[in-house]
């Protein structure tokens, strides 16, 4: 191995020994008897969400597999998150980055992207992004890191503090240690392989729901076992949910999935906001109005035990989208029946 990269992974590794876990929330003022909800906030990672993981590990694994070199130009193509985060671990080791994303993504993730020093190259259309990325790693001789592909294998499932260790540990001195379920939504879908893998491995009960925003695939394939199902429109909250079905999206290790309609999500998100003070993108939106569903059947059945969530990234991203009203009424309607059924839910 050359020592540029035995060094680009000891800049890793060595960030990674600098690095804190993040926190698990426990959302004390939802007062559902018998039932703890915990929120692990993923947003406090450097790169703001929990593609800091992601990137780390395809870094290390692209680097491992001898597929970075120095001066090795990483592209990717991603619209947003894995884009800052890939940006950050390429400065770090100093080689060139390119995004190749929407013309219509959001000014604060390009400026984050550059800030990072990664360049971004546009397509018209989130369909093209993938081919386009292609071209581009062709035409620089460099290398496409493929989200989509390499997510669910770069992680180490079965410990290395991935999240799913740090979450099950985490939980090891609450009443129900054990979560009851773990809720996750997907985009590229390696979060909830990572997750159901790991419930496995351990021999858990704990069961992984994952719920799926509207326009989003992978829930009808997850029914249907069909993994050509595709759809023509993209999702509309931002990092989850496909329009076709990714390969690292592992359907046999979830045990349920729950289609959530995008007004629930971005009702949820507010409702979190404004009730629990936690200000949350829209896939945490998403992922909690999934552990409220799940709680409440609990509650209906007298069960107790713990729901676990992720907190998948900052509403700080979404000022001028999620969390407009104006732009919300424009893309959404009216998103009441969601927030009147929230408004149900007994707060301490
Ligand atoms: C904001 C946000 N939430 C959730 C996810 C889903 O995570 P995963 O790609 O591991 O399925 C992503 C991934 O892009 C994301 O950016």
């Amino acid at each position: 191995m050359s020592s540029w990269v035995s060094q680009a992974i000891g800049k890793i590794n060595a960030d990674y020994q600098r690095s804190a876990d993040t926190h698990l929330i426990k959302l004390d003022k939802i007062n559902i008897p018998g039932v703890d909800i915990y929120l692990k906030d993923e947003s406090t990672h450097p790169t703001g969400s929990l593609k800091h993981r992601l990137a780390r590990s395809l870094f290390l694994y692209a680097l491992c597999n001898g597929k970075i070199r120095e001066n090795t130009t990483i592209v990717e193509a991603s619209s947003g998150s894995t884009a800052v985060s890939e940006a950050y671990f390429a400065r770090m080791i100093g080689v060139p980055f390119v995004a190749v994303m929407p013309a219509a993504t959001a000014q604060s993730k390009i400026a984050l992207i550059e800030q990072f020093g990664g360049h971004c190259h546009f397509v018209d259309c989130p369909t093209q992004m993938h081919d386009e990325a292609v071209r581009v790693a062709k035409a620089r001789n460099g290398y496409f890191m493929d989200q989509f592909m390499y997510a669910e294998r770069a992680t180490d499932w079965r410990g290395s503090n991935n999240i799913a260790e740090s979450m099950f540990g985490q939980m090891s001195a609450e009443p129900h240690a054990e979560p009851h379920t773990v809720v996750m939504s997907a985009g590229t879908g390696g979060t909830s392989a990572t997750i159901g893998r790991y419930i496995r491995y351990k021999g858990l009960a704990t069961r992984l729901l994952v719920v799926d925003p509207q326009h989003s695939v992978f829930f009808e394939s997850f029914q249907t076992r069909d993994n050509s199902v595709q759809n023509t429109r993209g999702s509309r909250i931002e990092g989850i949910g496909r329009p076709k079905v990714e390969a690292s999206f592992q359907p046999d290790v979830i045990d349920c999935m729950m289609q959530v309609d995008d007004g629930a999500s971005i009702a949820t998100m507010l409702w979190l906001s404004e009730m629990l003070g936690v200000k949350a993108g829209a896939s945490t939106g998403t992922n909690m109005w999934g552990v409220l569903q799940v709680a409440r059947s609990m509650q209906q059945r007298g069960e107790s035990g713990s729901i676990v969530t992720l907190m998948c990234d900052s509403g700080d991203r979404y000022q001028d989208t999620y969390y407009n009203p104006a732009w919300v009424e424009k893309e959404f309607g009216s998103t009441t029946q969601y927030r009147n059924w929230l408004d149900d839910i007994p707060l301490n």
